[in-house]
């Protein structure tokens, strides 16, 4: 089922050495959705997502547990970040791993490759280092610290002191890149969203690029350079090549350029490696750079970032324990304008969950589904004569079903739900408005009763396949529900809004809440 558009989107990579928090869980099941809707679509999908393994942060933890490195990732990957995929019900094709050897001579090749084309030099080097960010910090992300940190130079984001690091190191010639940057930006506005993240950029760039050192020899968790062993490739260069190592760059030419260029999805707090760095290392190899780079806003809990050095952290499970998965998915997706922050509350979870889910899409399932059943013995009928209420219900479907394409094409998965809610809202009110209930009680409205009940179940229909990216669980039950002969991950969604797709006939069967009642604790 592909149309031969082929759609390759990444979340980051994630360091395994913090647990899967409810930020991380948040990019994946953004890229998930944005994923399946293309592969939903017919696109050649390909979704990536993996672990950056290397690195100090590593070294240190592992350290502390009294492990070795990579015992360290690999109990980290097996019992943590392998699982948060099947908490959130997530359909990556691929999970990379910067410690597998597929990455590792791959990453020395391209850097190699760098070196032989002059792009990177030997020099001295002294500057304060954020082992938190892995990163030599500037100026701006530089700050005196507080309380037990009190004359302590500390960075920004994470608080925690900076170290000075003095050593000699391999250099990238970034600066020659500025002006090539600058150009991609000008003549693709759309390779960096939202604007705020594009216009951050810009200026960034414009403010003048400094060569980026891209080797360490203080420590050996990672991957050696191949003309001096002594030194390891700087985590980030390693970490950024996992998008073209996982397809093939170096091995499997024929993958590369079948999904080579890729849309990368980024918190925004690592949206400058992507949008700077990372196209200035693959101009200079002659390579094509990213079709796209998103960058999404933070999740705050009580106003802050949240994180687990901070303990606000939250594990996804404490949320899908209680709503189910598609609930997670759904809440995160619809309640923040992907590309701005949001707040994240027990309270907003639970009253959308209530009211959204619960109220108005699971109850619309439920009562469509049970009226079907007793007035019609579970046979889907067939529709008698349309009126304009029929026909208005079938524009709303048809335009939102465009309305929400357009949307995941802007990277808007808030908006496409919005789209498609429209469909909830209308079919609610037009039952309401129908009373199909009443026309049951008299034998001269069956052909009415029927077009009533065929318009909510189709319409049901268009909701299942729309929906289906955002809550697989719940849209794969009202399917089995609505007795469509096709698999659902048959149906185009780009059709999803011609109406008429369900066949009289059908048999409905009895469907369980999608959405049962939550019993709130404390
Ligand atoms: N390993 C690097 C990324 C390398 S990509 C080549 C890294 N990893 S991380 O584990 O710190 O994950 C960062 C990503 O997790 C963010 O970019 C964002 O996608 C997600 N989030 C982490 N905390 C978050 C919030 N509080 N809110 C939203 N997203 C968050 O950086």
């Amino acid at each position: 089922m592909t149309s031969g558009r082929s759609f390759y989107i990444t979340t980051p990579i994630y360091y395994p050495s913090d647990l899967p928090h409810i930020g991380h869980g948040y990019t994946t099941v953004a890229v998930d959705a944005l994923a399946r809707w293309h592969r939903q679509a017919g696109d050649d999908t390909w979704m990536l997502t993996g672990t950056d393994e290397h690195g100090q942060k590593m070294l240190r933890a592992a350290a502390a547990n009294g492990v070795t490195p990579q015992a360290w990732v690999d109990k980290l990957v097996e019992e943590s970040w392998f699982p948060l995929l099947e908490t959130l019900d997530v359909a990556n094709d691929d999970f990379i791993r910067t410690t597998q050897p597929r990455h590792e001579e791959r990453v020395q090749q391209f850097v190699q490759a760098l070196y032989d084309r002059g792009y990177i030099y030997a020099g001295e080097y002294e500057a304060l280092y954020c082992v938190g960010c892995e990163e030599f910090k500037p100026e701006s992300e530089i700050v005196d610290g507080t309380g037990a940190f009190e004359g302590l130079k500390v960075c920004a984001i994470h608080s925690k002191p900076l170290e000075l690091l003095q050593e000699k190191n391999y250099f990238f010639k970034l600066s020659e890149f500025q002006d090539r940057l600058l150009e991609l930006y000008r003549t693709e506005p759309d390779f960096v969203r939202p604007d705020s993240a594009r216009n951050e950029v810009v200026s960034f760039v414009k403010s003048g690029l400094k060569d980026l050192s891209i080797s360490r020899s203080a420590f050996d968790w990672g991957i050696p350079l191949p003309w001096d062993t002594s030194h390891v490739i700087y985590v980030w260069v390693d970490a950024l090549l996992n998008y073209a190592t996982a397809v093939g760059y170096g091995t499997d030419p024929e993958q590369f350029a079948r999904r080579w260029p890729a849309y990368h999805v980024v918190g925004k707090d690592i949206l400058r490696f992507h949008a700077v760095i990372w196209p200035a290392m693959l101009m200079a190899l002659g390579l094509d750079v990213p079709r796209g780079v998103f960058a999404h806003g933070w999740l705050l809990v009580g106003g802050e970032k949240m994180s687990k050095s901070k303990l606000t952290g939250i594990a996804p499970t404490e949320i899908t324990d209680v709503f189910g998965s598609d609930a997670y998915r759904f809440y995160f997706l619809s309640a923040i304008p992907f590309g701005h922050d949001g707040s994240f509350s027990w309270e907003d979870l639970s009253a959308r969950y209530q009211a959204e889910l619960a109220n108005g899409f699971g109850n619309l399932a439920s009562r469509t589904t049970a009226m079907i059943a007793r007035y019609f013995d579970g046979v889907v009928p067939a529709p008698g004569d349309q009126n304009d209420n029929d026909r208005r219900i079938q524009q709303v479907v048809a335009d939102a079903a465009t309305a929400a394409d357009a949307a995941i094409d802007r990277f808007r998965p808030d908006e496409a739900i919005t789209a498609i809610w429209t469909i909830v809202d209308a079919l609610n009110a037009y039952i309401t408005d129908n009373e199909p209930w009443a026309l049951a009680k008299d034998d001269a409205q069956r052909a009415r009763l029927g077009t009533v009940l065929y318009t909510a179940a189709e319409g049901l229909r268009a909701l299942a396949v729309l929906l289906s990216p955002v809550m697989p669980d719940a849209t794969q039950k009202l399917w089995t529900a609505l007795g469509a002969a096709e698999p659902l991950a048959d149906q185009l969604l780009r059709e999803a809004g011609t109406w008429g797709r369900l066949q009289p006939g059908a048999t409905v069967t009895a469907l369980a809440p999608l959405f049962p009642r939550v019993e709130q604790s404390a």
